[in-house]
């Protein structure tokens, strides 16, 4: 058995995307297991960008299965459009499934405005989400008032549960949103229309990986946000709303842990940020400029500009340690070509002198830290057509290596380019197990 789970070591953003696309040769089933289309995962395939939020981004291979597993927020509205994008594009391979967890939590309207409207009400303390209404459909899920997937297939169920949720749900619209109303018929008419299109793919997709995997077929894992958007590990409240590490491909698909045999963390060469929260080694000056500018550092789902700064290693280890991540593969290195020097932030030292390895719970704690570096000399060449380790400039080598060294997880790949070609590939996750 070989399965492996992808996850993001940062604030998301790390690529996943390429490399979940990417690992997909190797694999026979791709699930998503938490987060909705908050996500956007760009796929660079012969000079054409795909931007994936919701579908696995191992749709563009053909013969493989695809899932969105249980612990994902669905917006069947989304899934539609996002397949018909595929089709339209001509990129939909003829012999790859899809499939939807019939106990995936539907994204409803009301999930969105209440999502939306407590955003635009609380503009001090706003968290900067992206609108999708993800917040209130985990909520719901979590107060037992949510509406599966499956539900969507008992007509008076499902008009029953909508209105007895909408009930509440108008109350804060109205009362305390001081926003329109939602109407339960004009939802219900809506949702059993996207039922009827979406029937062919939901299945029990617990039961359809225990049974592949008994086959012996490999599955990938595929993460979205980053260790620390997690809604327990990550900078709180400054985070999404569910479990982004990888003990969640395990929950959030319905498999047992022990069926996850590898874990592979994205690490951006840098840090990036979308939203609000802290960000300890942001940089407001012409290095952060650089990062944005050549990183192409916008969001793939609200275009909004990502925040950029130093690659911060107490991130990074800390993803490492309760992720249980045992490889990193390493991206956008080339988007540090051409800076006279790089930094990367090995520790933080609190106001009374203390240093630490760990980012401290505390956001009024964590905001007082400073950031510790190491320098490094930069590198000035080309890297993008670098396909061995030993192509790169030796600058680059000791910032990997160092890299390496203070995560304490073997680097076993290295992206130097957005494309799938771009790539420098060490290790087969899928072979060498640890
Ligand atoms: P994800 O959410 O983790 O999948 O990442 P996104 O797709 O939101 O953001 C990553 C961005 O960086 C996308 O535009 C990718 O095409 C791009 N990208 C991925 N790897 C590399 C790389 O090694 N170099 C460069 N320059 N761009 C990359
Ligand atoms: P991928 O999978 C980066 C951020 C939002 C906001 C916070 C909460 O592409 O890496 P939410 O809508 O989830 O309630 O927003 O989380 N966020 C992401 N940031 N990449 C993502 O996904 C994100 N998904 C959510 O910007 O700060
Ligand atoms: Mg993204």
């Amino acid at each position: 058995m070989a399965n492996v789970a992808i996850v993001g070591t940062q604030w998301g953003d790390e690529g996943k995307g390429k490399i979940v696309d990417l690992y997909t040769e190797k694999a026979d089933i791709i699930a998503r297991f938490q987060g909705g289309n908050n996500a956007g995962h760009t796929l660079v395939v012969k000079g054409r960008k795909t931007i994936l939020h919701l579908i696995p981004s191992g749709i563009l291979h053909d013969n493989k299965i695809c899932i969105i597993g249980n612990g994902v927020v669905f917006d069947p509205a989304v899934f539609l459009q996002e397949l018909d994008e595929l089709r339209e594009g001509n990129l939909l391979p003829p012999n790859t499934k899809l499939f939807i967890s019939e106990k995936a939590h539907l994204i409803m309207p009301y999930h969105r405005s209440i999502d939306q409207a407590r955003e635009a009400r609380t503009s001090d303390k706003k968290i900067g989400t992206t609108g999708r209404g993800i917040g209130p459909a985990y909520e719901d899920k979590v107060s037992r008032t949510g509406i599966r997937v499956g539900h969507l297939y008992d007509e008076d169920l499902f008009i029953e549960m909508l209105r007895h949720s909408l009930e509440e749900k108008n109350f804060l619209l109205t009362h305390f949103f001081k926003e329109k109303p939602l109407d339960a018929k004009e939802i219900a008419d809506q949702y059993l229309g996207y039922a009827q299109k979406i029937k062919p793919f939901v299945a029990d997709t617990s039961l359809m990986l225990d049974q592949e995997i008994k086959r012996g077929k490999k599955v990938l894992f595929e993460g979205a946000q980053g260790c620390h958007l997690d809604i327990d590990h990550g900078t709180y409240p400054y985070v999404t709303s569910s479990n982004t590490v990888s003990a969640n491909a395990s929950c959030g698909t319905g498999v047992g842990p022990n069926a996850i045999s590898k874990v592979v963390g994205i690490c951006k060469a840098y840090t990036t940020r979308v939203g609000e929260g802290p960000f300890p080694t942001e940089l407001n000056d012409a290095i952060g400029d650089h990062m944005q500018r050549v990183g192409q550092e916008f969001g793939a789902t609200t275009g909004r500009k990502r925040r950029c700064g130093w690659l911060d290693m107490v991130l990074v280890r800390q993803a490492v340690r309760v992720s249980g991540i045992n490889a990193l593969a390493v991206t956008k290195l080339d988007v540090l070509t051409g800076l006279e020097k790089i930094k990367i932030c090995v520790g933080y030292k609190s106001p009374s002198g203390d240093y630490t390895h760990a980012a401290p719970a505390s956001l009024k704690t964590l905001s007082e830290c400073q950031p510790v570096y190491e320098e490094f000399d930069g590198w000035k060449e080309d890297i993008l057509y670098a396909k061995e380790m030993n192509e790169l400039p030796a600058n680059a080598r000791k910032y990997l290596k160092r890299l390496e060294e203070l995560a304490e997880a073997k680097i076993i790949l290295a992206s130097v380019g957005p494309g799938r070609e771009e790539t420098i590939i060490l290790e087969d996750p899928f072979l060498n197990r640890i």
